[in-house]
């Protein structure tokens, strides 16, 4: 059998052993006494990653189905809401807000920027109508963070609910939910929980249950994507409407159990911005530029700029799944063939992974580009503090 190639995906995500483990465990049944324990600890660990008091649901979804059921439970068809632009996600979440027929304030900054805070202020005073702001944490397209924290304090002056894309985010740096009253926060499984694709999360604050419920009274809010019918459920004693995703459970619970009690929350931090300083200082040392600029640079994810020898960023993609078995993505949208993306979650932020990574980039250089680069110039961030 041919050796499976490395995930330096920004997911799905290589993941830990103890993982793996529990992932091959007998099925277990959501419908007995015995699974009670099991769904309040992993539960109790997830509150201690997004740093929150607010219910927490599990759902068998991919990332987008979690910002769904945030979008189709929170707003009602019609209304008006305001959405920040600046990556393929954000554009994702614009999709999603249509699909429900919501009319969009479409807040457009350029690709690989942060949100405007002045920008989005007018916007928002130019719509005095809109029901919400929804924005993208960390996008993950183009590797920049973008601020959460103001936004949110934005809206609230305006007493407007802020629905966040943290698919990429959670987990991977302080993105703390009750601390910046963030009123509904959807994220997944297979980024920086650093577990398989599969299950989605939605957190949900008191203001947002609020609207929630008066917006249920109206009806029409769907079954399954309608937080709604999730509360009903919990009420009569069940943790979901549905026969729930058991086994990728397990190993979420053995995830964020490895996170919390042994790499501690703050351990798993650290590491990830180790390996984002590490790649971007190497991959600087030997002449490759970051799409997105240090300050907003995201700690999940960078975005990569193509090195001025290359016509298209897949170049070295190919060559790094060829000679060095490393799976890397691109980008798409309007920075298709300019940069390609680097992640820094799972074991694609460890040193096993990122040092044979930098030097095949080095081989890359020397072998295809006959650029005379010195033997270790990429690993000079790997000392760094952090791992
Ligand atoms: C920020 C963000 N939002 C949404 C998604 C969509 O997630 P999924 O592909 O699991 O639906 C992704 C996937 O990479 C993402 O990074």
């Amino acid at each position: 059998m041919t050796q499976q190639p490395k995930l330096m995906l920004p997911g799905p995500v290589d993941v830990w052993d103890e993982t793996l483990v529990a992932l091959g465990q007998k099925v277990r049944s959501n419908f007995t006494d015995d699974w009670g324990p099991i769904q309040e600890e992993t539960i109790g660990y997830l509150k201690q990653i997004f740093q929150t008091q607010n219910d927490i649901f599990i759902l068998t979804a991919a990332g987008s189905g979690a910002v769904e059921m945030g979008v189709a439970s929170l707003f009602s068809r019609g209304e008006k809401v305001a959405a920040i632009n600046n990556g393929p996600f954000a554009w994702r979440a614009i999709e999603i807000l249509r699909a429900y027929d919501l009319e969009v304030v479409d807040i457009e900054n350029g690709w690989g920027c942060g949100a405007d805070l002045e920008q989005v202020e007018a916007a928002l005073a130019q719509h005095p109508d809109v029901a919400g702001l929804v924005v993208v944490a960390n996008e993950t397209g183009t590797g920049v963070r973008n601020p959460v924290q103001e936004l949110a304090a934005l809206a609230h002056a305006r007493n407007l609910p802020i629905l966040v894309d943290a698919v990429s985010g959670m987990g991977g740096y302080d993105l703390p939910v009750d601390q910046w009253g963030l009123d509904l926060v959807c994220t997944s499984s297979n980024k920086a929980l650093e577990v398989p694709p599969g299950l989605g999360f939605v957190s949900v604050s008191e203001r947002a249950w609020e609207l929630i419920d008066a917006k249920q009274a109206k009806g029409g809010r769907g079954w399954y994507y309608n937080l709604s019918n999730w509360k009903q459920y919990r009420g009569q004693g069940r943790y979901a409407p549905t026969t729930m995703a058991t086994s990728m459970i397990m190993g979420l619970h053995a995830s964020l159990k490895r996170i919390i009690e042994v790499e501690t929350l703050q351990g798993h931090w650290a590491r990830y911005a180790w390996a984002q300083e590490a790649v971007r200082t190497g991959l600087r040392n030997i002449g490759f530029e970051m799409l997105a600029p240090d300050d907003v640079a995201s700690f999940t994810v960078t975005a990569v700029c193509k090195h001025p020898s290359m016509a298209h960023e897949q170049e070295v993609r190919d060559f790094l799944a060829a000679k060095h078995n490393f799976t890397v993505s691109g980008t798409w949208g309007k920075t298709t063939g300019q940069a390609f993306r680097v992640s820094h979650m799972g074991r694609a932020g460890s040193k096993e992974y990122l040092l044979p990574f930098l030097l095949g980039i080095e081989d890359f250089l020397r072998t295809e580009k006959g650029i005379d680069v010195p033997m270790g110039a990429s690993l000079v961030g790997m000392a760094l503090p952090g791992y």
